[in-house]
């Protein structure tokens, strides 16, 4: 099957089927912000920009890497990148693999509707291995990225027939990149988190910029499992390992402990809300970062709905933000909260 078909197949599961977890959450649920009865502040005093990667972001809110490759995909990252820009959002392309076999491929080329916006790149670790820094500096260029996610998927290649099974060599690949790629390099999940041990792994290898993407929203085991249809060894693998990985609130405060520490943390994986977005900051997320939501919304409504959904989640981050006394980004950080058990228990590696 080509690339762009698969993308295809992509984009229709995740707007319209169930492909979230099953049972586990991000947890972010369990992150209760104290409510500030005396905030002393007015709405117009909120500040919730942000600098990313040197461009200032009116709202935390990255529009997380999706899709490229064929013209539905041309479609979706032309509108997506518009709203982004006209909100004064990050945008991330998906991941540019079919550009190394058609490097003209315009359904990557956002420049023209988002020419100031945060565009961040993206490519696959395994593909990165393969194509060498020379090659991945090249896809960056083509595309005027301000930074390069390299994006790690384990699970979903196990399930998905005729996925990557060689892993080995890309802490190696990130070395490298981090010192040839003239643009700052993200280390990305895609929906099932960073652990302390790859955080500190990251780090140790000269990694800065980390987008956690932990489980609880898009499960990609689930989508692969749908896919595998007619593979039933890849099916029952996928079946049973739909919840792996580590949920979302605990993903971004191991990436925010590790050590030494990151400069950027985007947080992603299941945020839905206002709430989800400042209770990802509150734990130390940079800005946060949303994939399906945007799809479906987009999907279902065109441009309109997906714009007035991110307006959403910017009118409730901001109620949060005075709820809790929170003046900017920086003092919702430090906002008082109550961790529930669970979310305490995912993190014990941090306190051993
Ligand atoms: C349709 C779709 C396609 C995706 N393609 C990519 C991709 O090419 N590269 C990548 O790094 N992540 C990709 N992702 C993963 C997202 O960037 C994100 O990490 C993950 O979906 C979790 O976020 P969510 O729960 O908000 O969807 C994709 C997600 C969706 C929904």
């Amino acid at each position: 099957m080509s690339i762009g078909r698969r993308k295809d197949e992509h984009l229709e599961l995740c707007a319209r089927e169930d492909v979230g977890f099953a049972h586990k959450s991000t947890l972010l649920e369990a992150v209760e912000l104290l409510h500030d009865a005396l905030p002393g502040l007015a709405d117009g005093e909120l500040d919730t920009r942000v600098v990313l990667f040197e461009k200032t972001l009116r709202a935390p809110i990255v529009l997380a890497g999706m899709t490229g490759g064929s013209e539905r995909a041309a479609s979706v990252n032309h509108q997506l990148a518009r709203i982004a820009e006209e909100c004064g959002y990050g945008f991330g392309l998906g991941s540019q693999r079919p550009m190394l076999a058609c490097p003209d491929d315009a359904s990557y080329l956002v420049r023209s509707v988002a020419p100031t916006t945060l565009l961040l790149g993206n490519l696959g670790a395994v593909q990165a291995r393969l194509a060498g820094p020379e090659r991945v500096a090249e896809l960056a260029r083509a595309v005027g990225a301000d930074a390069m996610c390299i994006h790690l998927n384990v699970a979903q290649e196990l399930v998905q027939p005729g996925g990557d099974r060689d892993f080995s060599g890309l802490a190696d690949t990130f070395a490298e990149l981090v010192v040839h790629l003239p643009i700052p390099v993200v280390a990305k999940e895609t929906g099932c988190g960073l652990s302390p041990r790859t955080a500190a792994r990251l780090a140790s290898l000269g990694v800065r910029h980390v987008d956690v993407s932990g489980a609880g929203g898009t499960s990609w085991v689930a989508v692969e499992t749908l896919r595998a249809r007619e593979h039933d060894d890849q099916r029952a693998l996928g079946e049973l390992l739909r919840d792996w990985g580590i949920p979302t609130a605990a993903a971004i405060s191991f990436a925010r402990a590790a050590s030494p520490s990151f400069e950027t943390v985007l947080g992603s994986g299941g945020i839905q809300t206002g709430l989800d977005a400042a209770r990802a900051i509150a734990l130390g997320a940079d800005a946060v970062a949303i994939a399906r939501p945007v799809l479906i919304a987009l999907d279902r409504g065109g441009p309109a709905e997906a714009r007035a959904y991110l307006q959403r989640i910017e009118r409730e981050l901001r109620a949060v933000m005075l709820l809790t006394g929170s003046r900017s980004l920086a003092h919702l950080r430090r906002a008082p909260r109550v961790l529930g058990p669970t979310l305490r228990a995912w993190l014990t590696p941090l306190s051993g």
